[in-house]
């Protein structure tokens, strides 16, 4: 067991440190960054979905004023093979997807990189292309081993069972859209590299490009001072980093500016994946589950796998003696997959939690009182207790705030004015994800403070705040008596800001620091002290499956005229082990939920399947919710003591306020309507 942190700061609402800088515009982001002389890359992107390039005339991109160099193919230079064929940027002369880099333009300045980038004339040799998702179909895969699972005896249960769904689900590709695009600053001095990139892991970074450009580890740097939303997007190296860092020799001496626009954003960026999943669902006259078959079937692009992993969450959520997992993937010639804010749990759980709420209406039962009648405190997947699972607790006080015992249960039952009205409940989880590795450095200064140093990065969540709490209460010491350095590869080695799992894995990092620095130097320590700490394996995840739970209370309205949608109110509730900021993390929870009530209404993008790109790839035509789309909307948790987790008794919550979000509306949707709508987004077409 780990001792827990004893808390002063930790719980308190402190306000964002970097606030201040954010709102008044002082804080430099990637791109921002007053590097000497900078010229600037406007990247060339294919216009064809497959083939390959017969030629490319730069002529008339050279000719306009301003234009440093024009990179292609030809020109940009063999990088190392590393395995990723994301990164394997201008290598050869083939074509796996619309919009996949080909070329950049340099210039002095942004506009006439971009007018010479539309006028580079590109040749292609074209071949058919695939790139629309059909279940079934061929050139289905299945992804690596462990993602099939056959347990008992399915079909039996289902012949047995009295009550049983079965049922489609599909969701549309989503696109990470964070405030601030993807940007690269490349700086080359000698054989040294420096990039400022808006990234989720600056040693991620370092490590790809040390890499990729075979270059020493010391020789290469990656800052990212602030970072302005990521959700996934940023957690990986995509190919502009590559592409601006080849754009940078090609102008020797010249350190070079790259963002990518709103547009190619659509292309270059990653995004989740459509699916498909069929769920079959049964259950006994007691109304407990006795079978689930999960089916799903999504999308991964030639040139680089990526696996969503649908059924991750159904494999501990509900207990059941029978149980069938599947997942197929067809290869596409589509841009790369990628991470997306819950990737997996979100769409795994629309779909799951959307079944659910349809075998409990088979039943009979209350959709509150049947998942809480299918709780469980061992984890089905491994067979080991929960570190803490408080999902009933979760659904309990989620009913009583939202007033859920007013509900006639009756679908289509209520109305007021033209408009129809429901509510709808869906759960959340999860997993406590615990990367190894992490560092930190402990160091006192002359001015009585404490130095934390650690290669973390702040998407924007208030980890820089949540991190100076934990050192803070670490050290014992006022929050005002610690200064945090995060966003730097020359700071000690942290994980990724992904998987929920950030402020967990380095504030570990950071309460073992103190440790030794309190061990070695005592408490009353002189200037220069310092100390290094590491997180070490958690051997509590031997004994404990460790997730985190919530549930989702949403209402809809349903205009019985137009078919307009709204959802005046949203509740979710938590347990997601202690928590350390009180005001970052209710926005981080309702940031998500928020994004939940895109994902159920909005989001959506539509691909030609004729010239393979994005339609709506800009924000005129790919809605996200906007504020007159968000109502009354709130976040709270239930308080859950975890001493197995972290020295903190935290788990993740960057991600757990989308996971279910989008079911709970949805199942709104059919208790307002009496329509059960299966295909994302949820558009006023279904209803009239
Ligand atoms: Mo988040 S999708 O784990 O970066």
């Amino acid at each position: 067991m780990i001792g827990l942190l004893h808390t002063r700061a930790v719980g308190a609402g402190i306000e964002r440190l970097d606030g201040r800088a954010k709102v008044t515009g002082a804080a430099t982001y990637a791109f921002d960054q007053p590097v000497e002389h900078p010229a600037h890359v406007c990247p060339v992107l294919s216009e064809i979905a497959r083939g390959r390039i017969t030629g490319i005339d730069t002529r008339a991109a050279e000719a306009v004023e301003g234009v440093l160099a024009v990179v292609t193919g030809d020109t940009a230079g063999p990088v190392a093979d590393v395995g990723d064929g994301e990164l394997a940027v201008l290598q050869d002369d083939e074509i796996a997807f619309r919009g996949q880099l080909i070329g950049a333009v340099v210039a002095e300045t942004p506009e006439a990189a971009r007018q010479a980038a539309g006028l580079v004339e590109v040749a292609y040799e074209q071949w058919p292309h695939e790139v629309e998702l059909r279940g079934g179909s061929a050139g289905l895969r299945i992804p690596g081993p462990g993602s099939d699972e056959v347990r008992g005896d399915v079909d039996g249960a289902f012949a047995a069972a009295p009550f049983t769904v079965d049922a489609t689900y599909t969701t549309p590709p989503e696109y990470n859209s964070p405030m601030e695009p993807l940007t690269t600053v490349a700086v080359w001095e000698g054989d040294g590299l420096t990039v400022y990139e808006s990234t989720q892991s600056v040693h991620t970074v370092r490590e790809t490009l040390a890499q990729v450009f075979g270059l020493a580890l010391e020789r290469v740097r990656v800052m990212a001072p602030h970072v302005g939303g990521g959700f996934g997007s940023k957690g990986t190296v995509h190919a502009h980093v590559v592409l601006a860092v080849l754009a940078a020799r090609a102008v020797p001496g010249r350190p070079v500016k790259l963002a990518l626009t709103r547009r190619q954003m659509f292309a270059l960026a990653g995004y989740r994946t459509p699916t498909l999943q069929r769920l079959r669902l049964a259950a006994g006259s007691d109304g407990r589950i006795t079978a689930i078959d999960h089916e799903a079937w999504e999308q991964s692009a030639h040139v680089k796998e990526f696996v969503e992993g649908c059924t991750a969450p159904v494999r501990s959520m509900y207990p059941t003696p029978n149980r069938r997992l599947a997942q197929r993937m067809a290869a596409l010639d589509v841009p790369v997959t990628s991470w997306m804010r819950g990737p997996g749990e979100c769409p795994g759980m629309f779909a799951l939690e959307s079944a659910i709420d349809e075998l409990a209406g088979a039943c009979g039962i209350d959709p509150v009182e049947f998942r809480i009648r299918n709780d469980t405190a061992i984890d089905p997947d491994t067979g080991k207790p929960f570190s803490s699972r408080n999902l009933a607790a979760c659904l309990r006080e989620g009913a009583r705030r939202f007033g859920w015992a007013d509900r006639d249960p009756l679908p289509a039952s209520r109305r007021e004015g033209g408009w129809q009205v429901g509510v709808g409940v869906a759960a959340s989880t999860f997993p406590v994800i615990g990367f190894p590795g992490s560092a930190a450095v402990v160091r006192f200064g002359a001015d009585g403070r404490y130095r934390v140093l650690i290669g973390a990065t702040d998407l924007g969540t208030g980890a820089w705040t949540a991190l100076t709490q934990i050192a803070a209460d670490a050290l014992r010491v006022p929050v005002g008596r610690v200064d945090l350095h995060i966003g730097d590869s020359a700071l000690p080695w942290a994980s990724v800001a992904g998987g929920s799992s950030g402020t967990n894995c380095w504030g570990t990092a950071i309460v073992e620091a103190v440790k030794c620095f309190r061990d070695q130097h005592g408490t009353d320590p002189a200037e220069g002290d310092e100390a290094r700490g590491e997180v070490r394996e958690n051997t509590a995840r031997e004994h404990y499956a460790m997730h985190a739970f919530g549930a989702q209370f949403a209402e809809v309205r349903v205009n019985g005229t137009t078919g307009e949608l709204r959802v005046p109110r949203m509740l979710g509730v938590f347990a997601v082990g202690r928590i350390i900021n009180a005001r970052t993390a209710r926005s981080q929870l309702i940031g998500a939920m928020s994004m939940g009530v895109s994902m159920a209404l909005h989001e959506q993008g539509v691909r030609d399947p004729r010239f393979g790109h994005i339609v709506n790839q800009d924000f005129a035509e790919y809605h996200i919710a906007a504020n007159a789309d968000i109502g009354d909307i709130e976040a709270v948790w239930v308080d859950e003591e975890d001493p197995h987790v972290n020295p903190m008794g935290s788990k993740g919550i960057g991600e757990i306020g989308i996971v279910g979000a989008a079911a709970a509306i949805a199942n709104a949707v059919h208790h307002a309507t009496g329509v059960r709508v299966r295909d994302l987004p949820v558009t006023a077409d279904r209803f009239v």
